[in-house]
């Protein structure tokens, strides 16, 4: 294979705290979807026996509790991060691009293979910001929801707060089985983003090498000069 010699320009596009956070919601996300299906539909079962240690229902959902717990904080401290951190002021600079018709003419082309990639402001392009919007309210949504599953069986403690907190939510949607619904649409939801999402980034890395799958785990953004 013939060997080139090229230079790029490095410039930082995610920080090492948002894209420990990225993959931490990645996890918890697909943990949540497995564990949240087996509490909806429990597909397997340990073998029944005499003594009283067969609770593979309430393990799968305790840990479903705790990871949603996970998420839900992670994401409170990304929405943070994404609202007032320095270091993350060129996500927001994306923002201002949602305005600029231009942008949004030339990323259709690209993604239609009609025209170069635009030139951003910020991180994201228009359509790619607008779907993680929708990827927020999913996350938004699905944890509302969780939290008055969640209240419903622990009144006490975090229970009674959240109850005090959320009881609105659950009066707004029209009782528990409209919530459990809710959750359980919502997860359908975020399992038709997960592999758009991942077939963009590949598409994207395959396409324009520089703008790279890699800078959400190396954290930089390779960019020809
Ligand atoms: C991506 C995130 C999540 C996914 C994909 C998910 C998925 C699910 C699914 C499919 C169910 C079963 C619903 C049914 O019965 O049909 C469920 C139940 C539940 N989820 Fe989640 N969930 C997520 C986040 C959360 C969060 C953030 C919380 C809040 C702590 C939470 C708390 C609960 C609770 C308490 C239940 C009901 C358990 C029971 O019926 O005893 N979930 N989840």
């Amino acid at each position: 294979m013939k060997t080139e010699e090229k230079t790029f320009k490095r410039s930082p596009t995610f920080t090492p705290v948002v894209r420990f956070f990225h993959w931490v919601r990645a996890f918890s996300i697909f943990f949540l979807i497995f564990s949240g299906f087996y509490i909806a539909y429990p597909f397997f079962a340990p073998e029944p026996n005499g003594e009283p240690t067969n609770f593979l229902y309430a393990l799968f959902r305790s840990w479903h509790i705790m990871v949603g717990f996970l998420l839900i904080s992670v994401s409170i401290f990304r929405l943070y991060l994404f609202l007032v951190s320095g270091r993350n002021k060129n996500e927001r600079m994306s923002a201002s691009d949602l305005f600029n018709k231009d942008i949004w003419i030339g990323q259709i082309k690209n993604y239609l293979f009609l025209g170069p990639h635009p030139h951003i402001k910020g991180v994201y392009n228009p359509i790619q910001f607008c779907s993680y919007f929708l990827l927020a309210i999913l996350v938004l949504i699905i944890s509302l929801t969780g939290i008055v599953l969640y209240y419903n069986v622990y009144h006490n403690g975090l229970g009674a707060f959240l109850q005090s907190a959320f009881k609105w939510f659950e009066v707004a949607l029209g009782g528990l089985a409209n919530v459990r619904k809710l959750h359980h649409i919502t997860t359908w939801a975020i399992m038709i983003f997960i592999p758009i999402h991942v077939y963009m980034v590949v598409w994207n890395a395959i396409k324009h090498p520089d703008g790279g799958a890699d800078s959400i785990i190396g954290g930089f953004r390779y960019q020809e000069t």
